[in-house]
C-alpha cells in the first residue's frame, strides 16, 4: 500500500468500527503529518480518498469530519401519513397482554442486551442513595411504621416537596389534591377505574405505551388511537373530531416525552387540549413520568398547569429518576380527589410511609437538582449515539424519531419487515427490544420497533445495534 492509503485505511478501520463516529473531527493535516511523518501533500490525498468515499466532510476553516448519514427524521404520524384529521378513528377492543408477557419474558432472559425496557441503567440512578436516605430518616422517625394502613394516605413532608418541586415547572399543585401512590402505574389505574366503565372508550396517542393499552384491557375498556405526530404529539384536530363523534370516557396521554415517540407538545397545544377536554367534559389522565427528563431547556409544564377546570389528573412517578424498585408515585387529581382518595383505600390503602419520608427528603436535598441535569445530559447522550448508530447499522430507508425527552427510540422500517419476525431472531442473537405492534390496540406497526437507551454507551451496544440492523436484511 502507498503511504497515503494505509493513512486513509487506518480511519476508515476507525470509522467503519465505530471507535470514530458520525461528526467526530479528524486530527488536523499539521498534526498528522508531524505525528506520523508524512507530508502534508500525503495527508492531504488520504483525507481526500476518504473524502470521495463518503466517509468525511471537509468543513471550511474546521478541518475534516466523519459524515453523518443523517438519521432519517420521521416527520409525520406514524401509519397515518395519508390520514387526514376529518377522517375517523374508530374505537378497538384491546387484546395484547398474552403476546406482550411473551415479549417481555423474552426480553428479561439472562445476559441479554437490554434495548427492550425503558430504564435508565442503574449506575445513572439513585440506589445507594436510598439505602442511606431509608436507614437515616428509619433512625429519626422510629415510629413510622407504627401507623395504620388505610389512615391518612400522605406524609406531610412528601407534600410539601410535591408542591415546592411543581411551582419550579410553573404548576400550582395544590397539597389537598395529591394523592400519593405505588407508582405511576397505580396512579393511572386509579383514574380510569374511577372514571371508566367497562365497555367505555379512552383516547390514546398511537403508539403509546403498552402498559397502557394493558390496562384498558384488564378494565375492559377499548382504546380510540389518535394520531400523533413525532415531535409535537396528539393531533388536536383528530381528538376534536373524535371527541365531537362519540363519548370518550376519558384521555390517557403522556404529553411531555411521550413513549414511544419522545414528543411534547407545544404550550399552546397543551392549553387548547385542557380547554377542549373540560370543554366537553372528557376527563385527561396525564402521565408525566418523563417531565423531568427532557432535553428541551427548562422542565416542561404539565397539561395541569394550563387547566383551570380541575379537569386533568397528573400521574407520576420517580421510576425514571431515582429508583424504578422504589414503587413510589402521586396523582394530582383535581376536582377528582374525592374519587381517587376512594380508588386508593379500595385498592391498595396507604403508599409505605418510610418511602414517602425518604423520596421527600431525597427531592428537597441540594444534590437532586445537580443529579436530574446531570441524568438529563447523560440520557439525551445515549439516546444521540444510539441514533447514531441507527443511521449507520440500519437499512438506509429506516426511519427514526428525534426525541424531545425520555430515554427511547422509535424505528419505522421498510414496509416488507416484519418485527415481530425480527424479535425472535434478534432474541436468538441474544438482543432485546420492544416490537411496534405491542403500541397499538389494532395490530398496527408492524415494521416498527421501539429500542430502549437507558444504558451508557458500549462497544456490547454498538455491537447489538451493527447486529440487529444486519439482522433487519437477514
Ligand atoms: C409512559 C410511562 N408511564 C409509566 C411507566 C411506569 O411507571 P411506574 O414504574 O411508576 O409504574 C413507564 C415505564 O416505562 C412509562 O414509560
Amino acid at each position: 500500500m502507498l503511504l497515503y492509503e494505509n493513512l486513509a485505511h487506518e480511519f476508515s478501520t476507525l470509522i467503519s468500527d465505530g471507535h470514530m463516529r458520525p461528526g467526530d473531527r479528524l486530527p488536523s493535516v499539521r498534526h498528522l503529518a508531524q505525528q506520523r511523518k508524512l507530508s502534508i501533500s500525503t495527508v492531504v490525498q488520504a483525507l481526500r480518498s476518504l473524502e470521495s468515499r463518503g466517509m468525511v466532510e471537509a468543513r471550511p476553516q474546521s478541518g475534516y469530519f466523519v459524515r453523518r448519514r443523517p438519521a432519517r427524521m420521521l416527520e409525520t404520524a406514524p401509519g397515518h401519513a395519508g390520514m387526514a384529521p376529518d377522517q375517523p378513528v374508530q374505537p378497538v377492543d384491546v387484546g395484547l397482554s398474552r403476546r406482550l408477557v411473551e415479549v417481555l419474558h423474552a426480553n428479561e432472559a439472562p445476559d441479554m442486551v437490554p434495548l427492550g425496557s425503558a430504564l435508565p441503567a442503574t449506575e445513572l440512578l439513585l440506589a445507594p442513595r436510598l439505602n442511606r436516605l431509608y436507614a437515616s430518616v428509619a433512625r429519626r422517625q422510629p415510629r413510622i411504621l407504627a401507623g395504620s394502613s388505610h389512615g391518612d394516605l400522605n406524609e406531610a413532608p412528601l407534600l410539601r416537596a410535591i408542591t415546592h418541586r411543581a411551582l419550579e415547572w410553573g404548576c400550582t399543585i395544590a397539597p389537598e389534591e395529591i394523592i400519593v401512590t405505588n407508582s405511576c402505574t397505580e396512579a393511572m389505574t386509579l383514574c380510569l377505574r374511577a372514571v371508566t366503565r367497562p365497555g367505555d372508550t379512552v383516547a390514546v396517542e398511537s403508539p403509546t405505551y403498552y402498559v397502557m393499552l394493558q390496562l384498558l384491557e384488564a378494565m375492559g375498556l377499548r382504546a380510540l388511537e389518535i394520531p400523533t405526530h413525532p415531535v409535537t404529539g396528539i393531533s388536536l384536530d383528530a381528538l376534536e373530531l373524535a371527541t365531537r363523534e362519540r363519548k370518550v370516557a376519558a384521555c390517557l396521554l403522556i404529553p411531555n416525552g411521550a413513549n414511544p415517540l419522545g414528543s411534547l407538545m407545544p404550550d399552546a397545544a397543551k392549553q387548547r387540549l385542557a380547554d377542549l377536554l373540560a370543554a366537553r367534559d372528557v376527563p385527561l389522565i396525564e402521565d408525566d413520568i418523563y417531565g423531568d427528563v427532557c432535553f428541551t431547556g427548562a422542565r416542561p409544564r404539565p397539561v395541569h398547569a394550563f387547566d383551570t377546570h380541575g379537569n386533568t389528573m397528573l400521574c407520576t412517578s420517580f421510576s425514571k429518576t431515582v429508583s424504578p424498585a422504589l414503587r413510589i408515585g402521586f396523582v394530582a387529581a383535581g376536582r377528582r380527589t374525592a374519587d381517587i382518595v376512594l380508588q386508593k383505600t379500595l385498592t391498595s390503602g396507604k403508599t409505605n410511609p418510610l418511602t414517602q419520608r425518604v423520596i421527600a427528603e431525597l427531592m428537597e436535598s441540594r444534590g437532586f437538582d445537580v443529579h436530574l441535569r446531570t441524568l438529563r445530559r447523560r440520557l439525551a447522550d445515549q439516546v444521540a449515539r444510539t441514533r447514531d448508530a441507527v443511521a449507520r447499522y440500519f437499512p438506509v430507508e429506516t426511519r427514526v424519531t428525534d426525541p424531545q425527552g425520555g430515554l427511547v427510540l422509535w424505528l419505522e422500517l421498510p414496509p416488507e419487515v416484519d418485527c415481530s419476525a425480527l424479535h425472535q431472531r434478534a432474541i436468538a442473537a441474544g438482543i432485546a427490544f420492544v416490537p411496534g405492534e405491542m403500541f397499538s390496540a389494532s395490530g398496527q406497526y408492524r415494521n416498527c420497533l421501539r429500542l430502549a437507551c437507558g444504558q451508557p454507551w458500549s462497544e456490547r451496544i454498538d455491537d447489538a445495534l451493527r447486529r440487529l440492523g444486519g439482522l433487519c436484511v437477514a
